[in-house]
């Protein structure tokens, strides 16, 4: 099984969609570690009696960010994770941590990228009056939700819509999508040439025994 880090900042809904997956066996990886960078986030709670580690990690602690950054990484390392998910983290990674990480740090971000990234990613939308938004997992390089696409789904914008409304039908999405793409690269099925992540077909009889 891949060993999972993931990374979180608050709600924890995404952690929880990986949490149902694993339970639901759709998805065949485990979690060796949760680190939150904020000590209220209800992420943490999610993992509350799971045998699951939870570690706190908060950037005031440190002077420097690649301090705390190292720490995360160290973290990562003492429990071999193999995969970092960002699952609403909401913290910019320095090109340090990308470095040492690169090509195996995925986010989920709420809009089609690279429409509206950064901040308020649903406001972004309705304040453009796009008709479409959605969701889109990929893997992080050093620019701000600019990697290699994984997945894309798209869901409508209504005209009554508010950013709540918005905001619960992409997470909805959000929550079949993250799932679903941690497992292709869980199963090896993901590969990245020149920036364009194709999807390799599964391969026959896996599963039959
Ligand atoms: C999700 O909508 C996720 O796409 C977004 O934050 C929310 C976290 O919710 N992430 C970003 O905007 C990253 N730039 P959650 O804590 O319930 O998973």
């Amino acid at each position: 099984k891949i060993i999972l880090g993931i990374l979180v900042s608050g709600r924890g809904s995404n952690l929880q969609s990986i949490l149902d997956a694993i339970h639901a066996e759709r998805l065949n990886a485990k979690i060796g570690v949760v680190i939150s960078d904020n000590p209220e986030a209800n992420a943490l709670k999610r993992i509350a009696g799971f045998d699951i580690p939870g570690v706190c990690i908060e950037r005031k602690n440190f002077t420097a960010k690649q301090d705390f950054e190292k720490a995360i990484a160290d973290e990562l390392n003492i429990h071999h994770v193999e995969l970092v998910v960002l699952a609403g983290f909401m913290r910019i990674l320095s090109p340090y941590f990308i470095q040492r990480c690169f090509g195996k740090i995925m986010n989920i971000h709420p809009s089609l990228l690279p429409a509206f990234p950064g901040l308020d990613a649903q406001q972004q939308a309705l304040q453009y009056g796009a008709k479409v938004s959605g969701c889109t997992v990929h893997f992080i390089d050093q620019g701000i939700d600019t990697g290699p696409i994984i997945l894309q789904e798209a869901v409508p914008v209504l005209e009554e819509d508010t950013v709540e409304t918005l905001a619960e039908r992409i997470l909805h999405v959000e929550h079949i999508l993250y799932p679903r793409a941690i497992g292709l690269y869980c199963d090896g099925r993901l590969c990245t040439e020149n920036r364009r992540v194709r999807i390799l077909q599964e391969v026959e009889g896996k599963g039959d025994d």
